[in-house]
């Protein structure tokens, strides 16, 4: 095979932003927290993040990143609180309408009427129609950069039954497709779930 003809490029190389968007562009898809957070006023606010993933499995911690100080990371640092809905296909548009730069006093759910439903461990609302909400606690910030991650522990995984395999008891097993999550790509794409691939993880016999 004729080898690879590559260009290459340093940070440094690139221009503003020119690294955001290389990675942005590459590291996908990327899964999208929708979080809710409150404010110490008591406004309920809603942005999609992107930069997000698992922290640690046990305590079960996620992570999210605010690049720059907005609203979300406001809150969440004066509340201590904050739920990450999953962000559903069918919810597209009001999704990407929450991430409009609204005013701190502003309520994304009440401009965009998007469906409130109350949290039992923490102050921020879950979206109604997300089906798998998780109540977060603040376990610390830390600055990254021209960012600030974000790691909260999950106090409750609230999930729609319509959409999980229960069978097993103590171990609920949300099905991907009915879940129909929406994924982060380059610039303003997105993309829905593609095809699944199902194989089990080999073992090294010595
Ligand atoms: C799909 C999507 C993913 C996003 N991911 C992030 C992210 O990971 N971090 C971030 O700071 N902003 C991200 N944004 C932009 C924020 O949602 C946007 O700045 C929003 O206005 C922040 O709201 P807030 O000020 O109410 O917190 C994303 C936007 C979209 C549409």
């Amino acid at each position: 095979m004729a080898a690879m003809q590559r260009s290459e490029f340093r940070p440094d190389d690139l221009d503003t932003n020119g690294s955001y968007h290389l990675m942005t562009a590459t590291i996908i898809p990327r899964p999208i927290a929708w979080v809710s957070s409150r404010s110490a006023d008591g406004v309920d606010n809603l942005a999609p993040h992107s930069f997000f993933t698992v922290a640690s499995a046990d305590p079960p911690i996620v992570q999210f990143t605010s690049v720059g100080r907005k609203d979300t990371l406001n809150n969440v640092e004066a509340t201590g609180e904050f739920v990450v809905n999953l962000a559903p296909e069918d919810m597209f548009h009001a999704i990407n309408d929450s991430a409009t730069n609204y005013p701190p006093g502003m309520s994304e759910f009440d401009e965009l009427g998007i469906e409130r439903e109350a949290s039992r461990y923490v102050g921020p609302p879950r979206v109604a129609g997300s089906p798998v909400s998780m109540e977060c606690r603040l376990v610390r910030t830390v600055p990254v950069g021209n960012c600030t991650v974000v790691w909260g522990e999950v106090l409750c995984f609230a999930l729609d039954v319509s959409k999980v395999d229960l069978s097993r008891e103590r171990r609920p097993h949300p099905r991907a497709l009915d879940l129909a999550p929406l994924a982060r790509l380059g610039k303003n794409e997105w993309s829905t779930l593609g095809r699944i691939l199902d194989e089990p993880r080999k073992k090294y016999e010595g």
